[in-house]
């Protein structure tokens, strides 16, 4: 199961982002982000954040690995494994697992690094660049946890 939703500019995104916030927000969630540069992986964690209340700026954690929003209605933790490519993984695997638990939202940018050593209950969301200022966001759960919040998604298929 998979749910495509484009956004044809960043106010689309912003909206998806908010329906995302709302639908994560009772259970929270561990979700990866997959795309290239660019691709928006750190606007959707920012916008989710700001429907979910919190007050820090959200910026790309690359040369800290690991944000940490607590103002917000729920934690969020907000990793970015670039720097650490694959072999700087095996370092922080144990701790990405426990990041997995409990009523938290953690985003893991660039989650391709982490190879198979993801949670299994999780959100995928691949973003594909189209042009400057369109996206398209792929959600899949993985696990059957999850099924619900991409249901959520799927009800209103446009980012209005
Ligand atoms: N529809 C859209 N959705 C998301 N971002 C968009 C959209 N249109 C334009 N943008 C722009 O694309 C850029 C996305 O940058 P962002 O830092 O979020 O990418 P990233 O995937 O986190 O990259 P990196 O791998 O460097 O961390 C932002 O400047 C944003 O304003
Ligand atoms: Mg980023």
């Amino acid at each position: 199961m998979q749910v495509s939703i484009l956004c044809k500019n960043i106010d689309e995104t912003e909206n998806l982002a908010k329906r995302f916030a709302k639908l994560v927000k009772n259970k929270g969630a561990f979700v990866c982000l997959y795309g290239d540069v660019g691709a928006g992986k750190t606007a959707f964690t920012k916008y989710v954040c700001k429907y979910l209340g919190v007050k820090e700026k959200v910026t790309s954690p690359s040369f800290v690995i690991l944000n940490e929003y607590k103002t917000g209605e729920i934690p969020v933790y907000h990793f970015d494994l670039y720097r650490l490519e694959k072999e700087g993984i095996s370092t922080i695997i144990n701790e990405l697992e426990e990041y997995s638990e409990g009523k938290i939202l953690t985003f893991v940018e660039w989650a391709e690094f982490s190879q198979n050593a993801l949670p299994f209950e999780r959100i995928d969301i691949n973003i594909n660049y189209i042009d400057d200022n369109k996206r398209e966001f792929i959600f899949t759960p993985v696990g059957d946890n999850n099924i619900e919040i991409i249901n959520g998604l799927k009800y209103e298929n446009t980012c209005f």
